[in-house]
């Protein structure tokens, strides 16, 4: 009899793994209705239009001159959600916009699975320029662009954020503690809720990783809207 409700709970357990790959991997739902709507003026968009034409032109460190293009972010001026990665890759620095290589496919993924679409949320890098033979950021480059993505920050003023990678997640918390020890709990930015995730690079190289951002992404919209994936 014991041995049946273990096996029982083993099969439950075994379900709902199963479930979460299936929505992880991409099965589509309806949006529910407030999940989208506006809640902030248009100024957000006139702000941040301006505020890129303020910084595209950026040359306050070497990346500025070896990149192709500046790549500033895209999305809803006025999303709720803020996806924060590290820096553009060679594609990203090709079309100038973020995460729309091999890893932003699978961010792409992710955003459909939590039943949102890329468009409702913003997307955006703490290096606006991309680090030649994607090596990692330096000290001074992170600290030279930190200002663009604080502004853009405060222009969007999302309810949550979520940081992709150790990098982007040091950047913004300013701490030097690992993925580890990050993810799992919420942090605060100036105000604002963050939850830390596996970049999506690091996942296609670690696909075992997958289940835990799927755990994060869980908490994320738990936290954002109460939704429950
Ligand atoms: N990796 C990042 O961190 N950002 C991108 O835009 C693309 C890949």
């Amino acid at each position: 009899m014991e041995r049946r409700e273990e096996l029982r709970e083993i099969a439950g357990q075994l379900r709902r793994y199963l479930d979460d790959l299936a929505a992880f991997e991409g099965r589509q739902f309806p949006l529910p209705p407030s999940v989208g709507e506006a809640k902030r003026p248009p100024a957000a968009a006139a702000a941040l239009a301006e505020f890129r034409r303020q910084i595209c032109e950026c040359t306050c460190c070497p990346l500025g001159k070896s990149r192709k293009n500046f790549v500033f972010g895209s999305g809803s001026p006025e999303a709720d959600i803020m996806f924060i990665g590290e820096a553009p890759g060679a594609e990203e620095d090709r079309q100038g916009l973020p995460f729309v290589g091999a890893a932003g496919q699978l961010l792409t993924k992710i955003i459909e699975a939590m039943q949102l679409q890329r468009e409702d949320v913003f997307i955006c890098n703490v290096l606006k320029c991309r680090p030649p033979n994607n090596r990692d950021p330096q000290p001074g480059e992170i600290e030279s662009c930190e200002p663009y993505l604080k502004r853009q920050i405060q222009i969007v003023r999302p309810r949550i954020i979520c940081t992709l990678g150790r990098f982007a997640t040091q950047a913004l918390l300013k701490t030097s503690e690992s993925m580890g020890r990050l993810r799992g709990r919420l942090h605060e930015y100036e105000g604002t809720p963050v939850i830390a995730t596996y970049h999506p690079a690091a996942l296609l190289r670690n696909p075992q990783w997958k289940r835990a951002t799927w755990e994060d992404m869980k908490k994320l919209r738990l936290e954002y809207d109460g939704v429950v994936l």
